[in-house]
């Protein structure tokens, strides 16, 4: 489409991106030093950037440094690990202390099993299971799933991921040409090296969607054994759930005996002290954390209800060397019971309406096809006029608007997210005045758009 922000966004993006390269020669440099020994220069493939990537020297509070010694506000937030910011002190005391009697044993701790108890009263679980990341959460969850019911299918929602292991690897990011009809999305896998076969172990509907939930539990239910959903979500933006939506398939799964499963790695602890679980009060079978739980360190967990939890004692298999490490439960521990308290939530909660409220202000004062979505700390910009219900409308956004607003924002010391499927992340350390810098930044953008 041209038009005047089209066209105003490709200017912006060509003086904007140069002007970022020109800033962040030392990255340059690193980049070139760890392509030697990393593919893309980096150690995960989401940190990659184009032509490269900023790469951090170091954080405290609210901010970050790149190794140019650039200062930046962190929007970014790891992903949205970082609720707590950057270098907490109850954090860093936490992590001191455990790391002084021993970073490792692969036995539990009585700090493992605090953090567990923690986890089940927030979440309203009856029983967890520790991991290191979001990927393993989710994998042990579909396990335990499979094996509660004897199923082996896995239903998903169209564009939503789940981590990098196979079954959760199709319909994630599906091209519009090969995504196929509305009623019925193609399995279509995200990645090379998966084999072809897998494909018929994964289905998928749209988000917000009852009548296609049902129309698949109708035909197919005795062959499901769970459906993975993000509650509202968040790798389109963030797309939350219509009302009723969550509470229908809550009752289809029960009907069906297919295990519900919310993958919370992102809202969970994030939109409310209980996430999406408190936020809109429907009840999984199971559910699966990481990111913010652990404080900014590599804490995964999955559980939920005892009955399917149980199979864990009767033949289905989750471990790993690391599961509950005690230096990762102290600063899980440290950062939900110490930091993240219910006050937290609230100052995030208005952190969050104060970010989302003044840059919808400068949408509507430039008439720009684009929306906000708050969620107390997380939130973001969508470029398209109306809200999202599901994948095939994000697929309208306008990716010009977004790619010109990532090296202006980064340039005027706001650390993004890079990707418009992703959101912003605001952490206990950031204040008004963190957030008003945001706005300003980001109303200037629209300026040079309308300009
Ligand atoms: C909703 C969701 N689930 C699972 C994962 C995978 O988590 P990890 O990257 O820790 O493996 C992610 C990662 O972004 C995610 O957003």
């Amino acid at each position: 489409m041209t038009d005047k922000f089209a066209d105003n966004a490709e200017r912006i993006a060509f003086a904007e991106k140069a002007r970022l390269l020109d800033r962040t020669t030392a990255s340059k440099a690193l980049f070139e030093r760890a392509s030697k020994h990393l593919p893309l220069g980096v150690a995960s493939s989401f940190q990659a950037g184009d032509p490269y990537p900023l790469y951090v020297a170091k954080g405290s509070g609210a901010h970050i440094w790149d190794v140019d010694g650039n200062e930046y506000l962190d929007f970014h937030g790891g992903f949205g690990a970082n609720m707590v910011g950057h270098a907490h002190p109850k954090v860093v005391e936490a992590i001191d202390r455990a790391a002084r009697t021993g970073t490792h044993f692969a036995a539990t701790t009585d700090v493992t099993v605090q953090f567990a108890e923690e986890l089940c009263r927030r979440f309203r679980l009856d029983k967890v299971r520790l991991a290191n990341s979001g990927t393993e959460a989710t994998m042990d969850a579909i396990r335990i799933a499979r094996a509660a019911t004897g199923r082996d299918v896995v239903a998903k929602i169209e564009g939503s991921y789940h981590g990098h292991h196979d079954t959760v690897m199709f319909s994630v990011v599906p091209n519009a040409d090969a995504m196929g009809g509305r009623d019925q999305p193609l399995s279509t896998p995200m990645s090379k090296g998966i084999p072809a076969g897998m494909a018929q172990w994964t289905t998928a509907v749209p988000f917000n969607d009852v009548v296609a939930v049902d129309r698949l539990f109708s035909d197919r239910g005795s062959e499901i054994a769970c459906l993975i959903m993000e509650p509202v979500m968040m790798n389109i933006g963030c797309v939350p759930p219509a009302p009723g939506y969550l509470e229908a398939v809550r009752e289809l799964c029960t009907k069906h005996g297919v295990v519900f499963i919310f993958d919370e790695v992102k809202s969970g602890a994030t939109i409310a002290e209980g996430g999406a679980i408190e936020r809109y009060g429907v009840q999984p079978d199971l559910a699966c954390f990481a990111k913010a739980i652990g404080g900014g360190t590599p804490a995964a967990a999955f559980g939920g209800k005892a009955e399917i939890m149980d199979v864990i004692e009767h033949g289905a298999a989750q471990q790993g060397t690391f599961n509950g490490n005690p230096l990762v439960a102290a600063a899980g521990l440290a950062a939900l019971t110490e930091v993240l308290t219910p006050d937290a939530y609230d100052y995030l909660g208005a952190l969050g309406t104060r970010l989302a409220d003044g840059c919808a202000k400068a949408i509507a004062e430039h008439g720009l096809p684009a929306h906000t979505v708050d969620l107390g700390a997380k939130g973001c910009i969508s470029y398209r006029a109306e809200p999202l219900t599901n994948y095939r409308d994000f697929l309208e956004t306008r990716t010009e608007l977004y790619g010109a607003s990532f090296p202006w924002v980064v340039n005027r010391g706001v650390f993004m997210t890079p990707g418009d499927e992703e959101q912003w992340t605001i952490s206990v350390q950031h204040t008004d005045a963190d957030i008003d810098r945001y706005i300003e930044v980001f109303s200037e953008f629209c300026a040079a758009l309308d300009a």
